[in-house]
């Protein structure tokens, strides 16, 4: 399969539907929206280019990329990454569990009514547990060579079915009466609220997210290519498809969340927005609600399982560097210690929020700063490796531009006041089982 197809493979994810609409339903709308773009476009593109630039620059996989730039001092921060997947996927998983879980209901009894009250006791406890490794087992075994060609064939067929059900969805939103506080709420930014810190660090932390930036998986990617690829073009195909499904999807929820009445179920658990509030729409459809809700719910499965299984792979080819290890070997013990990690998340929803804010707000927030600083000062010339297949050169002075100073203050600005805040959230956590 293409980088290109590949690469939006492991962007489009949970990350559009379910993170997008719950970090907007709980940073109060519109001006999440506007720096999530801004910073998608000032930070997280310039971000992307570099992790692409690195990998098809040393076509190696990222501890190998960066002491191949940087010396051997650079190999820790591949560590780093390798743990940042497996915090990521350990409750990555357990999302894609849902979606297992949903998918089910759709095909066999329908949605209820009632659905959104449902939700809390369906994301957590021992079922979902069970559907977090049943997700994990099919991502290893893509993972430990099996079925590759398999998945990216069904990928390249329900990708663009999610797409249009999403379109359509927004469409359906759109005829519901009642849902225009929705889109003010969605589209209608307030200028003030654009200034918070605070909304700032999480919209950086989507970014990084939704682009599978921070932690060496579009580095892996690049390191398979050849000089003849147009790295900027091909860099902004991918970034505009993956914002376009997230904005889309947002078209769809937030109306929604207005017109059906679901602001109370939401604000209760806003980490399930897009859990409470589409089912509750599919279960008002009958049985086009079904096979829409079906269709769905499978479709965002396998996005998940694209993503899933890049993220897998930045652990288990490092391992396979590292360590030595079999293919094989890696990708079961990994995947299975992963799977294992992810118990504590499947049984509370606040542990995987928690380890939600430390993956984004720490690890990809903290291997963009480096990455960006490894790129812009450390590596020589990028410039011209990225210029390699590429047609003109004055852009590439405002990307290293970004990458010098632009993208490393901005990061610097919102860790300052992330890390504390994310400590403390992980004190809490554990002080609340005392
Ligand atoms: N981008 C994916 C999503 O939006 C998740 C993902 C896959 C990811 N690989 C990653 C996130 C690497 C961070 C780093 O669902």
């Amino acid at each position: 399969m293409g980088f290109v197809a590949a690469a939006i493979g492991s962007a489009v994810g949970l990350g559009n539907m379910w993170r997008f609409s719950y970090l907007t339903a709980e940073n109060g709308g519109a001006a999440f929206v506007v720096l999530y773009l801004a910073i998608t476009a000032l930070v997280g593109l310039p971000v992307l280019l570099a992790e692409v630039v690195l990998g098809r620059g040393s076509q190696q996989s990222p501890v190998r990329a960066l002491a191949h730039y940087g010396g051997n001092a650079w190999r820790p921060l591949g560590f780093v990454f390798v743990t940042a997947g497996f915090l990521i996927l350990a409750y990555y998983g357990v999302i894609a569990g849902w979606t297992l879980r949903y998918t089910a209901i759709a095909v066999f009894a329908g949605f209820d009514a009632d659905i959104a009250d449902q939700f809390a006791g369906i994301a957590q406890g021992g079922d979902a547990f069970i559907l977090h490794a049943v997700f994990m087992l099919a991502t290893i075994v893509v993972v430990a060579g099996g079925v590759k060609g398999g998945i990216e064939r069904a990928a390249l067929i329900l990708m663009p079915l999610l797409f249009l059900l999403v379109c359509g969805l927004a469409i359906y939103a759109a005829t519901l009466e009642g849902g225009g506080s929705g889109y003010a709420y969605y589209l209608q930014a307030d200028l003030g609220k654009l200034l918070s810190r605070d909304v700032l660090t999480q919209a950086a932390g989507q970014a990084f997210f939704s682009l599978s930036l921070g932690m060496g998986a579009m580095l892996t990617f690049g390191s398979y290519l050849g000089r003849d690829h147009n790295l900027p073009n091909e860099t902004v195909i991918i970034a505009g498809a993956d914002v376009g499904i997230a904005f889309i999807a947002g078209l769809v929820v937030f109306p929604m969340i207005f017109a059906l009445g679901l602001s109370d179920a939401v604000s209760g658990s806003t980490v399930g927005a897009l859990f409470i509030t589409l089912p509750q729409a599919f279960a008002g459809m009958g049985f086009v609600g079904r096979v829409v809700g079906g269709l769905f719910f499978a479709a965002l499965m396998v996005g998940a399982l694209t993503s899933a299984v890049s993220l897998l792979e930045v652990v288990v080819s490092s391992t396979i560097d590292g360590l030595g290890w079999t293919r094989q070997r890696a990708a079961w013990i990994m995947g299975g210690l992963i799977t294992l990690l992810g118990l504590p998340a499947a049984f509370s929803l606040d542990v995987l929020d928690v380890m939600d804010q430390v993956a984004n707000n720490l690890f990809l927030l903290g291997g963009g700063l480096a990455l960006s600083i490894f790129v812009g000062w450390v590596m020589k010339d990028p410039v011209s490796e990225a210029s390699i297949g590429a047609e003109g050169t004055r852009w590439f002075f405002l990307w290293r531009l970004l990458l010098r100073f632009v993208v490393p203050a901005l990061l610097l600005f919102v860790l300052y006041d992330a890390v504390p805040k994310t400590l403390k959230a992980v004190t809490g956590l554990v002080a609340s089982f005392f």
